[in-house]
């Protein structure tokens, strides 16, 4: 594999990290812009350009300050998503790639979150990628089971409507909270009780390997609403019993969402790791349940350390990485950025990807 550089962009946080030949982490920057989207309880497009446009060009000084040797390939996320934050880092890459003459990679942000679990920060290669891997990837925008069979990408399963942690997200909000609001949601629901609310896990018939998190969602705000507890937490250091229950019974639902296709889908597919990737897989509970569910089946279970589990650019070099050792390269000229439509990575059937994943 080449020495590469990643530059990742598409939603609030800026990153660029360089990874060496054998997948070790060179370097990893990130430029968080959570102090900037607070106010507005959410991420604002226009102001994730803007920030994205400050940081960029101080991150690559920084990073190409810490290489080890030359950059050969650069890697950038092209999509899915925020169209004006994905421009600023891929035109960065094209304009790097064309002036420097190296080879360029355009990276699906969730190929990205799919390797994040193969790769280590503590100075160790990137683990090479077994033949059958399930893997969940659930963030802000995303949450799908996918099966990675021998360098192909197939999705077998998303939600239906919310992401999980959209959906941490908006309950931790309504409770006063902030954002983002899975960790706040995790530390609460530590100390919570998860058999104190009752809350609905519907199933499609349908379709088994989907999930919906929005009539969990619903159930969640009524409850707070009736029981008066909309902006409970605010500014709370220590929030009443109900919140922290109602906490762990929607985190606990939310898992069990998650999980819920993965019985089924380890039965037909028989793989040899099963890894969880993306914001939420660094809830607490998520971790302990999928590795216990490991343990139980003797599979293998693997989840990315923690602060690879949010966005950041090591994952989106060492996927671009792999893509280029599989005979892939994108012309500077022609890349654009994608923002709801998919792109498909290698092997992922047509017609399975049609919620902008
Ligand atoms: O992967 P990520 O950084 O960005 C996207 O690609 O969306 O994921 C961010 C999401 C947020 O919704 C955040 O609330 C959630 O991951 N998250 C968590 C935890 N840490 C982050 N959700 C539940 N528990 C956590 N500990
Ligand atoms: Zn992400």
């Amino acid at each position: 594999m080449l020495r590469t550089l990643g530059i990742e962009t598409s939603c609030d946080e800026s990153a660029v990290a360089i990874v060496d030949c054998d997948g070790r982490v060179e370097v990893s920057l990130l430029s968080s812009q959570i102090a900037a989207h607070q106010p507005y309880g959410g991420v604002v497009p226009e102001l994730a350009s803007r920030e994205h446009l400050k940081a960029l060009p101080y991150l690559m000084d920084q990073a190409l300050e810490g290489v080890r040797g030359p950059v050969e390939l650069i890697a950038v996320t092209a999509g899915p998503g925020l169209i004006g934050a994905l421009l600023v880092g891929v035109r960065f890459a094209t304009a790097f790639a064309w002036g420097r003459g190296l080879p360029l990679i355009a990276v699906d942000h969730l190929e990205g979150h799919l390797v994040s679990s193969l790769l280590s920060l503590d100075g160790g290669p990137a683990r090479p990628e077994p033949d059958r891997v399930l893997a969940l990837v659930a963030s802000g925008g995303h949450s799908s089971w996918y099966l990675m069979d021998r360098g192909a990408r197939l999705r077998l399963g998303r939600t239906r409507d919310d992401a999980a942690g959209e959906s941490f997200d908006k309950i931790a909000q309504v409770l006063g909270l902030g954002y983002p609001g899975g960790p706040a949601i995790d530390v609460l629901a530590r100390r919570g009780d998860s058999s104190e609310v009752a809350l609905p896990r519907p199933r499609l018939k349908d379709a088994p390997f989907d999930f919906s998190f929005s009539g969990l969602k619903s159930a969640a705000v009524r409850w707070i609403r009736e029981h008066e507890l909309v902006d409970a937490a605010a500014g709370e250091a220590n929030p009443s019993a109900p919140v922290r229950n109602l906490a762990a019974s929607f985190e606990a639902a939310v898992v069990e969402q998650l999980l819920s296709p993965l019985p089924e889908l380890a039965a037909i597919h028989r793989p040899q790791l099963v890894t969880a990737s993306g914001g939420v897989a660094a809830n607490s509970l998520l971790r302990n349940a999928l590795s216990e569910w490991g343990r139980e089946h003797n599979v293998e279970t693997l989840l990315p350390v923690p602060a690879l589990t949010t966005d950041n650019a090591v994952m989106i070099a060492h996927a671009g990485q792999l893509a280029h050792r599989g005979g892939r390269s994108d012309d500077p000229r022609r890349l654009d950025a994608r923002a709801r439509e998919a792109w498909q990575p290698p092997g992922m059937r047509r017609g399975m990807s049609e919620a902008g994943v």
